[in-house]
């Protein structure tokens, strides 16, 4: 096996969900236990870097409809992982060159490639801050968030392919409504989570991969997921497979795609 170097902060000897993903999608920034990982849950499902495909081009079509059609201009992006272009505040950016978007994440890795969240449109900004999910307040109160986001105002709040990285004992259900209930009226609130309703076996035998590596990674059925929305009113198509949300192209097969999504409004 090639050395491998690691980056200030970046422990190469355990498996990050960030550099797994990251391999999934055929970037550069992962190491050995993280490749490992990776094929044992691509040998349990055989889709998987396509689901990981089509989990990104939601993020592209959820982002370009909330500044569209529900006019947003400010988005919290929790969960960044490692940039993937087009990131999200290029797809927003593209749309309003003014869009401010801040990104949040708790990995080393993350951070070590924060600068490209930050090259942002002249007219806009881009901001990232370290800070951890279970800790909504310590995102909420961020100097910079505060000197980003005007709270006042409707923000779009992402929270794609990261709730299934905590566990039921974290309560990600309460987490996520101390930051819906942060927003003002307006807001919305994006999501895509995996789960093991349209594949258990598949789904069931790469979680056990993941935690047999010591991560925690929870698939969860629909109505676990429609739970994070709280009251927040669903938009059109509501709660559905990745792959069928406003599709650029009409899937043939929605559910080869193993993640729910949806994107609800705060009324
Ligand atoms: C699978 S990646 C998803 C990246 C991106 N949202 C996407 O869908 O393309 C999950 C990201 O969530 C981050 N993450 C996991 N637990 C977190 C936590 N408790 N607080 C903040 N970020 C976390 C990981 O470091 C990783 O970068």
């Amino acid at each position: 096996m090639q050395d491998e170097v690691a980056p200030p902060g970046v422990n190469i000897n355990v498996p990050h969900s960030a550099r797994i993903y990251d391999y999934w999608l055929g970037g550069k920034d992962n190491f050995a236990v993280d490749r490992a990982v990776g094929e044992a849950m691509i040998q349990a499902i055989p889709n998987l870097r396509f689901m990981a495909g089509e989990n990104r081009r939601f993020i592209h079509r959820a982002t370009r409809d909330l500044v569209k059609e529900q006019g947003i201009r400010q988005f919290l992006d929790v969960g960044t992982g490692i940039p993937t272009r087009p990131n999200l505040h290029e797809i927003a950016q593209e749309l309003d060159p003014s869009s401010r978007v801040v990104y949040v994440d708790n990995d080393p890795i993350v951070l070590v490639h924060a600068r490209a969240l930050m090259v942002s449109h002249p007219d806009g900004r881009g901001e990232y801050i370290s800070a951890d999910l279970r800790d909504p307040q310590s995102i909420l109160g961020d100097e910079t968030l505060l000197a980003t986001l005007d709270l006042t105002q409707p923000v779009g709040l992402t929270l794609i392919a990261i709730l299934m990285l905590l566990a039921d004992e974290d309560d990600p259900w309460a987490t996520v409504a101390a930051l819906r209930d942060a927003l003002p009226s307006g807001s919305c609130l994006a999501i895509t989570h995996p789960t093991g309703d349209f594949n258990p076996g598949e789904m069931s035998t790469a979680v056990k991969a993941a935690t047999d590596a010591g991560l925690t990674l929870v698939a969860r059925d629909r109505e676990q997921v429609e739970r994070f929305f709280g009251d927040w009113e669903l938009l059109e198509p509501g709660l559905v497979p990745v792959s069928a949300w406003r599709p650029d192209e009409p899937s043939t097969d929605p559910e080869a795609a193993y993640y729910w999504s949806g994107v609800a409004r705060k009324p």
